[in-house]
């Protein structure tokens, strides 16, 4: 069995999609969520399905120790960050070589780096005037949105789409990939 930890901040809409996506597996298991805010969605979310989840505050993520021990704990061997908005820590870098990946919602390089989360990054597709948007899923290193990517996919943009409405186009691509691509990252490990 592998193991996946989450590490989420906000509503957690992913992070229950790909619990209940591996709800059945017999290979893969979402064993932890991990967050940096004890009022948000996320919990609820995960733990009706039977996953603990943990605050850790932004110090001890930028520390590590804490949250290293955890990820011991749960046995983790993959980190999946779905909507997780702190920066990660130099020491789990170097715990998880190449066993970081995250969501981006947009498609990176444009709309990425330091700001660029959540409906800051629909508003500026929209602002642009961009005629696609969508996901994608990279590989995280030390450098904001900059990892290799795994995989991307795209929806159509109309310029009469609000970012409400590219957010949920973008939400449904999310949906609907994250969990295979994680996947097939976890064959590799
Ligand atoms: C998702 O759209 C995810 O791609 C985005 O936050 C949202 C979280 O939604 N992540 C980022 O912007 C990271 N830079 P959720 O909490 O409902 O899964």
């Amino acid at each position: 069995m592998k193991n996946v930890a989450i590490f989420a901040s906000g509503s957690g809409t992913n992070a229950e999609n790909i619990a209940r996506y591996f709800s059945k597996s017999e290979t893969v298991k979402v064993a932890v969520v991990l967050s940096n805010n004890k009022n948000v969605g996320v919990h609820a979310r995960v733990n009706n399905l039977g996953i603990p989840s943990f605050v850790f505050s932004r110090e001890e993520f930028v520390e590590g120790t804490p949250v290293l021990a955890k990820l011991a704990e749960y046995q983790a061997d993959l980190i999946v960050l779905a909507g997780f908005m702190n920066k990660i820590s130099d020491a789990l870098l170097k715990a998880y070589p190449g066993k970081i990946i995250n969501i981006h919602p947009a498609l990176l390089p444009k709309h990425g780096g330091k700001g660029m989360y959540g409906m800051h990054v629909h508003e500026a597709v929209v602002a642009a005037g961009d005629k696609e948007s969508g996901i994608t899923i990279h590989y995280i290193n030390e450098n904001y949105d900059e990892g290799d990517i795994i995989f991307q996919a795209k929806c159509e943009v109309l310029p009469t789409d609000s970012p409400d409405a590219v957010a949920t186009k973008v939400h449904k691509l999310e949906y609907a990939h994250y969990p295979h691509v994680i996947e097939e990252v976890l064959k590799k490990i």
